[in-house]
């Protein structure tokens, strides 16, 4: 599904998001810690968060998704960037050993994964004592008038939206956009599990009354 979406998606996922995701991504990118060191980017796509790293922090950012096609892409469009690189991997099964980064982002990418605690586990296991852990993602509008109002658009147009904007051959990519947010446990489960998974000083960033949320944890020193 991703590699048919791969040369459509920044224009489809801006266009469903009015291009509120440029700065959803900045928001989360500015929650990097000063002593930038070596970012991990997983799941990055095209490198829309991958980049704003770089740009944000001034640490060595390496970005990987499992999908080669979206990497393509990625490496297209930033591949000659100091501080930059790009590689395939699946979040699940992180081929680096223990302990290797500053910090492991994921960015709109957890409601897609077989198994989230395994991928958040994963980004733990790979960070270094005192080192991030930060997920951007959409969220679940805590306001119940808002939220009606949202899921109007979220589930009725915008997989139409994304759908047109995708093109035919990718189109039906946007049909799995709805069961992606139903499935998943947003805000407070994301919260939970990173607690659960030995994160320590977990917070919640709401974003656009929490039609996207960033959580940030600490993996204790
Ligand atoms: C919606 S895109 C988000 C891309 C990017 N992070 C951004 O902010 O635009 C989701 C990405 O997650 C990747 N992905 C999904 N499951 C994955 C997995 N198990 N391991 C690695 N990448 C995965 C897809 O290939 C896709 O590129």
């Amino acid at each position: 599904m991703f590699s048919d979406l791969s040369r459509r998606y920044d224009l489809a996922s801006t266009a469903i998001a009015f291009g509120r995701d440029r700065g959803w991504r900045d928001f989360a990118a500015s929650k990097v810690d000063g002593a930038a060191g070596m970012i991990l980017d997983v799941c990055c796509g095209t490198g829309e968060l991958s980049r704003r790293l770089v740009e944000k922090t001034g640490g060595r950012v390496v970005a990987v998704d499992f999908c080669r096609e979206m990497v393509e892409v990625a490496r297209e469009k930033f591949g000659g960037r100091e501080r930059l690189s790009f590689g395939v991997a699946d979040i699940e099964r992180l081929p680096f050993p223990d302990e290797t980064f500053t910090c492991a982002t994921v960015g709109f990418a957890l409601r897609n994964v077989t198994d989230i605690r395994r991928a958040l586990s994963e980004m733990t296991r790979v960070v270094k004592r005192g080192g991030m852990v930060i997920v951007l993602d959409l969220g679940k509008p805590g306001s119940s008038l808002f939220r009606k109002l949202y899921y109007l658009y979220f589930y009725r147009i915008a997989p139409r939206l994304g759908g047109f904007m995708a093109g035919k051959g990718a189109a039906y990519a946007y049909r799995y956009l709805p069961s992606s947010l139903t499935d998943f446990p947003a805000q407070r489960g994301i919260e939970r599990m990173m607690r659960e998974l030995g994160l320590v000083d977990v917070r919640l960033y709401d974003l656009d009354m929490g039609i996207v949320a960033v959580h940030v944890g600490k993996k204790p020193g």
